[in-house]
């Protein structure tokens, strides 16, 4: 089904509808949303799977761009956690089962926003199984808690993989017929599954893009008394992922040994408090804590912040390099402001974030999900974020004042390799 902003005789919007169907997962979700919205209308992928890129994560050439040129995410999401079910370490049959699911995915749906898009990723745990270390070429540390004010669980499961697709049934049914619930996918009989290899551990569901915040603003942790913009991709009201806030698939990914073509993906599940954000704070100090303080003194962001174009304007107004001067003259430090002040030798950022809204648990919240070459970049972009370093005998307090950190708590973190598509089945560390 898709989304779009019919209402039936409930009031229930098909936008809702669809958030609520993957939120809810299984045969008879994938069915409501079916007979709701009718099957949506998705090629199947081609017979000939060679021209598929090399890479698990190339997604933005399949993406939808925005006037402006930004790629624009895919609405709705299911992240699958999952253990392998046999004991030691893998076989090759079981190797060759994995791939051919996953073989019959990309023949089912077309590789697209409106198709589908995965990826699978390993932990460190899973790597753990074998007596062979990783690489020097791939730095996938163990997940742990990144400031002092956290303390998450461990996100250690085998694997994740990431669905992704502007349509909400496309996604459920991926996952049923990656669990082994359906044999058959729009159309395509499917020559394995992964059932009896892994077992499902969790499941964490998402969505973003324009309506689907304000459409699903029904969950704690954000108030009803004052609606998220209908433009809002995301429950914070503004738009994310300018192209130039984020770092191409070429930087983020790893370029020599055995998993060159791959990356590292980081996993939190973070639980959003907006009370505050909503019910107290001003727009100019929304603007101010999310982006800088300068754009809220300019007036630089309309709306949900499509007039910026291509880039949050953060180096042109000098807010990176004074984050510091306005942490203490001001009392106030925007969290893009902060963020940005990792970037490499070339001035790019070092993560490429593919994050989303959730209401699992029946709370707001965020699944961020990004993509970098090595753990090490999404630490040092972290720390840059929660600028203890401005916190430091400045006005700004170490949460209160400091970008959008005393809205946000990280509940859980994890961290996964992505291999190249060619070795996502099942890797050993050290393939020859
Ligand atoms: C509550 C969760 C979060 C929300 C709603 C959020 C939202 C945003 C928004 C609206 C922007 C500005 C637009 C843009 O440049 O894309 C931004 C930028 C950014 N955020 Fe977040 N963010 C969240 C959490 C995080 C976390 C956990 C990190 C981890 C490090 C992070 C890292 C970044 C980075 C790196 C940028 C771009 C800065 C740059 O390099 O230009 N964000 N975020």
């Amino acid at each position: 089904m898709d989304d779009t902003d019919g209402r039936d005789h409930r009031g229930l919007s098909r936008r809702q509808f669809a958030k609520a169907a993957v939120a809810i997962g299984g045969a008879s979700a994938l069915s409501a949303c079916l007979d709701r919205g009718g099957d949506p209308d998705v090629p199947q992928g081609p017979d000939d799977l060679s021209s598929l890129p090399a890479r698990q994560h190339a997604w933005n050439e399949f993406l939808a761009t925005d006037d402006h040129g930004n790629d624009v995410a895919p609405r709705h999401r299911v992240l699958v956690l999952l253990n392998y079910a046999g004991e030691g370490t893998p076989t090759d049959a079981e190797r060759e089962t994995v791939e051919s699911a996953f073989r019959s995915l990309e023949r089912a749906y077309r590789r697209g926003h409106d198709g589908l898009l995965f990826t699978v990723g390993y932990s460190p745990s899973y790597f753990d199984r074998f007596d062979a270390d990783l690489p020097g070429s791939v730095d996938l540390r163990p997940p742990r808690a990144l400031t002092p004010f956290e303390d998450p669980a461990l996100d250690e499961q085998d694997a994740v993989v990431h669905l992704a697709s502007d349509h909400a049934a496309v996604v459920l049914a991926a996952e049923e017929a990656l669990l082994g619930e359906q044999s058959e996918l729009n159309g395509v009989e499917l020559a394995a599954d992964l059932s009896g290899v892994f077992e499902r551990a969790d499941r964490r569901t998402g969505f973003t893009g324009e309506g689907l915040p304000a459409d699903n603003q029904d969950v704690d942790g954000i108030p009803d008394s004052e609606p998220v913009d209908e433009d809002a991709p995301l429950y914070m009201g503004f738009k994310s992922g300018y192209d130039r806030s984020q770092a191409s698939e070429d930087r983020v990914t790893i370029p020599e040994g055995p998993f060159a073509g791959g990356t590292t993906h980081q996993l939190s599940k973070i639980r959003l408090n907006l009370d505050q954000w909503y019910e107290q704070d001003s727009r100019s100090q929304r603007v101010s804590k999310m982006f800088c303080p300068v754009h809220a003194e300019e007036d630089l962001v309309e709306g949900v912040g499509n007039n910026l174009g291509d880039s949050a304007r953060m180096e042109e107004r000098g807010c990176p390099a004074h984050a510091d001067d306005h942490a203490r003259t001001k009392g106030v430090v925007g969290h893009s402001q902060k963020s940005a002040r990792a970037r490499d030798e070339d001035g790019s950022p070092l993560m490429l974030r593919r994050d989303v809204n959730s209401t699992d648990d029946g709370r707001a919240g965020l699944h961020f999900v990004s993509l970098q070459r090595t753990i090490g970049d999404f630490v040092d972009t972290r720390d840059a974020m929660t600028g203890e370093d401005l916190a430091d005998g400045a006005a700004v307090g170490q949460k209160n004042n400091n970008g959008i950190l005393q809205y946000m708590a990280v509940l859980r973190r994890g961290n996964f390799l992505v291999p190249p598509r060619e070795r996502r089945a099942l890797p050993e560390p050290n393939p020859a």
